[in-house]
């Protein structure tokens, strides 16, 4: 086995971060977000994303459920969207996303080749414990690791650091698995090999790691683990 762990990032990764703005769009209460709900999403994650690394970075940690609601708020402010009960809605939905359809059969196949299986989060663990519970995925994975435990966002080391803390392993005996580019360098930067899934077809990021492995999606990661 070239990896005897595989660990996976979240949002993007596991599931589809652009779910909540879609499935609240497709309701009657979401009427506003009719042809604009993509906008949405990709304000909501962007600011998201950006909030993290600057609190990060500023020592001013909050959790992932604060980050992801201030987020919200200033999108929905930004695009005029504003409305209580649809906010509501979104973070509702933001806790039962869909997995991507090839989440289930891959953890499977990873368990059922003996390797352990872990989730490493920028998600508040009640957000993560929500997530794994709505896609059914929970049983088929080792552990939940949220970066709450370290109180800093990825990509600070002491992030990474809580695999080996977990697993008591040695760096290289990780394959983690990100569809956020930026992630997949900051832990191919601290010693992971990295699985980068670009299911959009997006450039490499230019940054001073690159990718391992670079994969259209979450199928090949049992065979990849297994190495040649
Ligand atoms: C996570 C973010 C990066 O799950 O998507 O950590």
């Amino acid at each position: 086995m070239r990896f005897p762990i595989a660990v996976f990032d979240a949002y993007g990764t596991l599931f589809d971060v652009t779910a909540a703005a879609r499935r609240a769009a497709a309701e009657p209460a979401g009427a506003a977000l009719s042809g604009r709900w993509q906008g949405l999403a990709t304000l909501w994650r962007d600011k998201q994303l950006q909030y993290t690394w600057l609190r990060a970075i500023t020592g001013a940690h909050a959790d992932f459920a604060r980050v992801t609601a201030e987020a919200l708020d200033y999108a929905l402010e930004q695009l005029e969207l504003a409305d209580p009960a649809l906010r509501t809605r979104l973070l509702k939905l933001y806790d039962e996303l869909d997995a991507y359809p090839e989440v289930p059969a891959t953890l499977a196949a990873l368990k059922a080749t003996g390797v352990r299986t872990a989730i490493l989060s920028n998600g508040s663990p009640a957000m993560l414990e929500a997530a794994v519970a709505s896609a059914g995925v929970g049983t088929m994975l080792d552990a939940l690791l949220s970066v709450e435990s370290a109180g800093v966002y990825k990509p600070d080391a002491r992030v990474y650091d809580l695999v080996g803390a977990e697993f008591g392993c040695d760096r290289s005996e990780v394959l983690f698995v990100s569809s956020n580019g930026w992630d997949a360098a900051g832990a191919r930067g601290y010693g992971f090999a990295t699985a980068w899934v670009n299911r959009a077809g997006l450039p490499v990021d230019r940054l001073p790691w690159g990718p391992s492995f670079i994969l259209p999606d979450l199928a090949p990661v049992p065979e990849l683990v297994k190495g040649p």
